[in-house]
């Protein structure tokens, strides 16, 4: 079983594919699923600022076009060397597979926090809500 430390460092090598002319700022991004296959992502932006991807979802979407849907943790890492959370919209994509989903946010592969979705998007909705 991949470890938190090995997650971050998938991250971290995530990095160099990021997109990010406008912001300059690298975000990176690996999934871990329930079969233990990970798959990473990094921000992928475009001039209209609107079409940009974050990490977090190039991640998840890779894991689901591989049929891999039972996502179990995501890691989060950016060149800034602090904690970067996701944003509204990555945790509403996040909480579409898992609610139990681990999030760790890291600074490096020795500094870093692990949280659980429904504490980043309590009382969330999801396709149970929909009757
Ligand atoms: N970004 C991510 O990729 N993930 C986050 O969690 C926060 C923000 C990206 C989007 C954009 O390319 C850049 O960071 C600045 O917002």
């Amino acid at each position: 079983m991949i470890n938190y430390k090995q997650l971050i460092q998938k991250a971290q090598n995530a990095l160099k594919f990021s997109y990010s002319p406008y912001s300059n700022f690298k975000v990176g991004a690996c999934v871990l699923t329930k079969s233990n296959n990970t798959y990473v992502g990094a921000n992928i932006e475009n001039a209209t600022f609107g079409a940009t991807i974050c990490a977090e979802r190039v991640a998840i979407d890779s894991a689901i076009m591989n049929n891999d849907k039972e996502i179990v943790c995501i890691a989060i890492v950016s060149q800034s060397g602090d904690y970067t959370f996701p944003c509204g919209i990555c945790r509403q994509v996040m909480a579409e597979f898992s609610n139990d989903m681990e999030i760790v946010v890291a600074k490096n592969e020795n500094d870093y926090k692990i949280y659980k979705l429904e504490d980043l998007l309590p009382h969330n909705f999801t396709q149970k809500d929909i009757k």
